[in-house]
């Protein structure tokens, strides 16, 4: 659980990054309409969630370092009766106060009497301009309102953007964080689990997919993204998630698979035998995936380039290829040529966070990032033979192979979230078996 103390201490960061004379501002996810009147299950905005906690629509906070009446100002949803009585209650500004930790607390519909006033003397207003429009025509009529009403008075000049200072506070999870990153690695693991319960030749992927949402629920989490549960040649389809198709002997299936924890993601991946047993093509190239991730997960430490990962990845993929035949001439040419991009056609990882492509530079000065202690890594190599490939003999094509864990960067190392889910051919297929 992340506590008050640590969402004020992340406020209180930002503002000391953003200098005194700077106003922020982050808005609330809107809600979204899936059709007609029905909307999607609400997901809070994650900057919005990582400075406040707060988890309503219609809400916006305003950050203004050294206000001497205040500098946590939050703007939320009154209590009204009528709309409570059907959606529920909100938390209302006095609660607001009370337990968010915010100084100071207006009902929503107040915002545009109450925030331009709050900005003035300001000269940096940062925000994320050009992220949702309605917010965007609100900040403009804020300024606007802000310039005719005053002679001469000091008025934010630039929108800054937010991104740059909260994403690189972002990027670094502090152990409340890896608490919660652990238990959605966990929840995803069991949700493999009993997934794989529900394998067998016949059932249809999104039965499958019906086990591991029950799982993913039955912990309390939700899905991080929606599940890829790839059968067969489906697995040759990087984003595949209709989960439509039918399991067949003989298969792979790649279940590629996060929970969301407090709106912290995991992000899991992986590739199962239908039946139980690989066959012998399954295993040379199952064998490769596994060696290219060991191989890259052990670049995940301190002090190595953020694309050492892959780097590592694709040597072991290129040369795993080569000798497999499926590329021809030698690893070096492929490497260079880029022809292996055709069976590995990703990169090897991404940050993650309260997103499960978590923000954050993945280059600084132009060069690849520097990993450091906190930040928190996915590692997911694979090899996709696409189904119509007729330069590889048939034997080969429509094998979809990813292998992906979530690794935290550690002072001394790394740990691997939810390492006890199986990832070496031998664990795997045993544990189809059973
Ligand atoms: N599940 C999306 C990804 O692996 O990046
Ligand atoms: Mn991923
Ligand atoms: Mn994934």
């Amino acid at each position: 659980m992340i506590t008050p103390a640590e969402f004020a201490r992340r406020r209180r960061e930002l503002m000391r990054m953003a200098g005194r004379g700077a106003a922020l501002v982050v808005a609330a996810a809107p809600r979204r309409m899936r059709n007609a009147d029905a909307a999607w299950p609400y997901r809070q905005d994650s900057d919005f969630h990582y400075l406040t906690g707060f988890p309503e629509p219609d809400a916006v906070l305003a950050l203004l370092p050294a206000r001497q009446r205040g500098e946590v100002v939050l703007f939320c949803r009154e209590h009204d009766a009528a709309r409570e009585r059907i959606e529920g209650a909100c938390v209302g500004p006095e609660a607001a106060v009370a337990h968010f930790g915010v100084d100071d607390a207006f009902p929503i519909e107040d915002i545009d009497d109450i925030l331009p006033g709050m900005l003035e003397g300001r000269t940096r207003l940062y925000c994320h301009f050009g992220r949702e429009n309605e917010f965007d025509a609100r900040l403009l009529r804020w300024m606007r309102r802000l310039r005719s009403s005053r002679g001469g008075g000091v008025v934010p000049r630039e929108f800054v953007s937010l991104g740059h200072l909260l994403h690189e506070l972002r990027l670094f999870k502090s152990p409340a964080e890896l608490a919660l990153m652990r238990r959605a690695a966990e929840i995803a693991a069991a949700a493999q689990r009993e997934a794989l319960r529900a394998v067998r030749p016949g059932v249809a992927e999104y039965q499958v997919e019906a086990a591991l949402l029950h799982a993913l629920h039955a912990h309390g989490a939700v899905p991080s993204y929606p599940p890829t549960v790839a059968a067969g040649r489906n697995a040759c389809v990087l984003h595949y998630n209709a989960n439509r198709g039918r399991l067949a002997a003989g298969d792979l299936l790649l279940i590629d698979a996060g929970a969301e924890v407090q709106c912290y993601a995991s992000d899991i991946t992986r590739t199962w035998p239908v039946g139980g047993r690989f066959s012998r093509a399954q295993c040379a190239l199952y064998d490769v995936v596994a060696e290219a991730q060991q191989a890259a997960i052990g670049e995940v430490r301190v002090g190595r380039a953020f694309t050492a990962a892959h780097t590592a990845a694709t040597r072991v993929i290129v040369d795993g290829l080569c000798g497999l035949k499926l590329l021809p001439g030698s690893a070096r040419a492929a490497l260079q040529s880029g022809a292996y991009k055709r069976f590995f056609p990703h990169k090897t990882g991404h940050w993650i966070g309260l997103d499960v492509h978590d923000v954050g530079d993945y280059r600084v000065d132009d060069e690849p990032r520097l990993l450091e202690a906190g930040m928190v890594v996915t590692v997911e190599p694979g090899i996709y033979i696409p189904p119509d490939d007729t330069s590889v003999p048939a034997r080969w094509r429509g094998l979809g192979i990813r292998i992906e864990d979530d690794i935290v960067v550690t002072a001394h190392g790394q740990e691997i979230l939810a390492a006890g889910l199986p990832r070496g051919r031998a664990d795997v297929q045993a544990l189809c078996g059973a």
